[in-house]
């Protein structure tokens, strides 16, 4: 089998950060999401994969390489405009052959892996195979009908008048036969081959389609709050390692990992906390439900369920909370020592302060 990530979306909903880099880059617990996606897919014993790139292909060829370091080989695989998820699997047919393969869209976070669907798949080998979760509201996803077996009977991308509770969830398992679909379908509404469509074209044409149901913690991390909310999830499992230097004055309490080249002095820690490697944490608060990338520097800052990434640095602010802080950006006082706020930030920015 092999395995095919997309990992070319523009990702506008997580504006500003889509501007400076691939949301698919954005770290959760100090690892990319797309990280995370690889890892799920080399644990199926997968390691031939192609991930498909748009405009921010050298950042994210710089994160993965070749993939050795997680156990894999990487193909790169260019799609100049966003066409759909259709047309990434025909822009991968040469490098797919008649192969099988895990299609695995690169921001959706599965923390529970996909060992067991991907088995079911193995065992049944249906013509495709889509992994599907309950939601309260299905209306932003694409939505599965099942029969009473489980085989897929009708799938809609988007309804406004969903006809079930299971929205596909970025997974998906498929053999050779998705490339007669995908070669017969048209460009949707908005313009692009929905692999919906291409799968609802092979139930049209009686193949056998199936849904594996994900029961675990999943989150399509298309939105600040949602990369938020999957941080506390995964910080939720955190165990204690302490790699970096903690001076005698500091209080670590719960679950704390901090880096090697890390250092907390005068500050309390209350975890679950990850402080990345080389950041310095002094005279501040941390935690609970805190990621502070490697390379940082707090000072006389309080921050609870935030994620800081690389190279960013804050000075003297007491009341962070529910906070996404871009690579090497400073929050602190003004240089020039005047009574009012000065603030240099990008479009789409978005800055809550306390009234
Ligand atoms: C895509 C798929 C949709 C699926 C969703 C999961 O939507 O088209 O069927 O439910 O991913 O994240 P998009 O995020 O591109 O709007």
């Amino acid at each position: 089998m092999k395995a095919l990530v997309l990992s070319g979306g523009a990702g506008t909903r997580l504006r500003p950060f889509s501007y400076s880099m691939p949301k698919q880059l954005i770290p959760i617990m100090n690892k990319p999401v797309l990280v995370y996606a690889l890892e799920n897919i080399v644990e199926l014993g997968v390691t031939d994969i192609a991930v498909i790139v748009g405009d921010w292909a050298p950042a994210i060829e710089e994160a993965l390489g070749d993939g050795s370091s997680l156990g894999a080989r990487i193909t790169y695989i260019q799609q100049d405009k966003p066409l759909g998820l259709a047309h990434c699997v025909e822009l991968a047919r040469p490098f797919l052959g008649d192969d099988d393969f895990v299609m695995y869209l690169g921001d959706n976070m599965l923390p529970q892996g996909i060992g067991e669907i991907a088995e079911e798949f193995r065992v049944q080998r249906p013509a495709a195979q889509v992994v599907v979760c309950k939601v309260p509201d299905p209306r932003a996803f694409g939505v599965a009908e099942l029969d009473a077996d489980g085989a897929v009977t009708a799938l809609v991308e988007k309804p406004q008048q969903p006809r079930s509770d299971l929205a596909l969830i970025g997974v998906y398992f498929f053999t050779s036969a998705i490339h007669e679909s995908v070669a017969a379908i048209e460009p949707s509404a908005r313009g692009e081959l929905e692999i919906t469509d291409a799968i609802q074209w092979l139930v049209t044409q009686g193949a056998d389609v199936r849904a594996g149901e994900y029961d675990g913690y999943w989150k399509d991390t298309g939105q600040a709050d949602d990369v938020l909310e999957c941080n506390r999830r995964l910080l939720g499992e955190l165990a204690t390692r302490i790699d970096g230097d903690v001076d005698g004055t500091s209080e670590l309490i719960g679950p704390v990992v901090i880096e090697p080249g890390a250092r907390v002095v005068r500050s309390r820690i209350v975890g679950p906390v990850i402080i990345g490697a080389g950041t310095l944490v002094e005279d501040s608060r941390i935690g609970p439900d805190a990621s502070i990338g490697s390379d940082c520097v707090l000072r006389a800052t309080q921050l609870a369920d935030s994620i800081v990434m690389a190279g960013a640095s804050i000075t003297q602010v007491p009341g962070l909370h529910g906070s996404l802080i871009g690579r090497s950006a400073r929050v602190g006082p003004s240089d020039h020592a005047e009574a009012h706020h000065r603030l240099m930030v990008g479009d789409h920015t978005r800055v809550e302060v306390a009234a």
